[in-house]
């Protein structure tokens, strides 16, 4: 194995270990910070269940993204169309991670190519809309550029990967097990993938330090997981 290689493998180990530990770090201290007051946006659920149920369809249609004005309908838009096709993609990727290759991954292949043509389009939604509105744009800071630039370009040097400037996939699937399993082999001899593969650690590592945690966030942001109990039990803060 050569010297980048070495260094490559070990990055992605780097990377992956800051990923994990990071993200079990932000969950556990989002579990710790109180929240001082009961604050469900009603009409909310008055069981644990009920809270649940509410979640569903926040998760899987971001369903108070579609209640505001024009603004919000583009920002559904782009962010579910964006949110699906990641998933697609992700999921057609996973033949690289897998041996052999389980096939409701094979079923998601040629839906994967689809979801990773739509990407872009659906970021350049997500960043336009921070142009053309004016408020959004004061609001927006460099971060919200930055990670938008930095998955478009992993989504476009996908593309590149595909169409133009094709690597050997055996290779990648050598280099992908060979992580998995502890036994490093060499890179595959693909400058394309080295940035494309490059530019998923930096991503790897920046999430859980950015915005990006609100995947998590979700499923625990008071005004949506609250149950609306004030008066059946107290809240009480640790402070009170
Ligand atoms: C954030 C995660 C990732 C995103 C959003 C992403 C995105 C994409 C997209 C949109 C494509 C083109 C469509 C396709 O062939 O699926 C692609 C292709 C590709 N990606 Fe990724 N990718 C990601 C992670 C990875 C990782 C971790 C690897 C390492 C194995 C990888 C290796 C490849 C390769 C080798 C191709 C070319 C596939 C082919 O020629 O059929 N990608 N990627």
């Amino acid at each position: 194995m050569n010297g980048l290689s070495s260094v490559f493998n070990l990055l992605a180990y780097i990377a992956a270990a800051v990923f994990v530990l990071g993200f079990l770090n932000k969950v556990v201290l989002y579990f710790k910070t109180p929240s001082p007051l009961k604050i469900p946006t009603t009409p909310a659920p008055k069981t644990s269940m009920g809270v649940v149920v509410r979640l569903i369809p926040e998760v899987l249609f971001f369903r108070s993204l579609l209640k505001g004005g024009i603004t919000e309908k583009i920002l559904w838009l782009g962010g579910w169309v964006f949110h699906v096709c990641f998933l697609l993609i992700v999921l057609r990727h996973l033949r690289f991670f897998t041996y052999p290759v389980p096939e409701c991954i094979m079923f998601f292949q040629q839906i994967g190519i689809w979801a990773g043509l739509v990407f872009p389009l659906a970021l350049l939604i997500l960043i336009v809309r921070r142009f053309l509105n004016d408020r959004l744009a004061t609001i927006t800071l460099f971060a919200d550029y930055f990670v938008l630039g930095l998955i478009i370009a992993i989504g476009s040097t996908g593309l590149l990967l595909k169409y133009f400037a094709r690597t050997n996939l055996v290779d990648v699937k050598a280099f992908i097990l060979g992580l998995l399993t502890l036994s490093p082999v060499q890179l595959p001899d693909s400058p394309m993938f080295l940035i494309h593969f490059s530019l998923v650690l930096i991503l790897l590592v920046y999430f859980p330090f950015s915005k990006l945690m609100h995947a998590w966030g979700i499923l625990i942001s008071p005004t949506r997981a609250q149950v609306d109990n004030p008066r059946e039990v107290r809240h009480v803060t640790p402070w009170a």
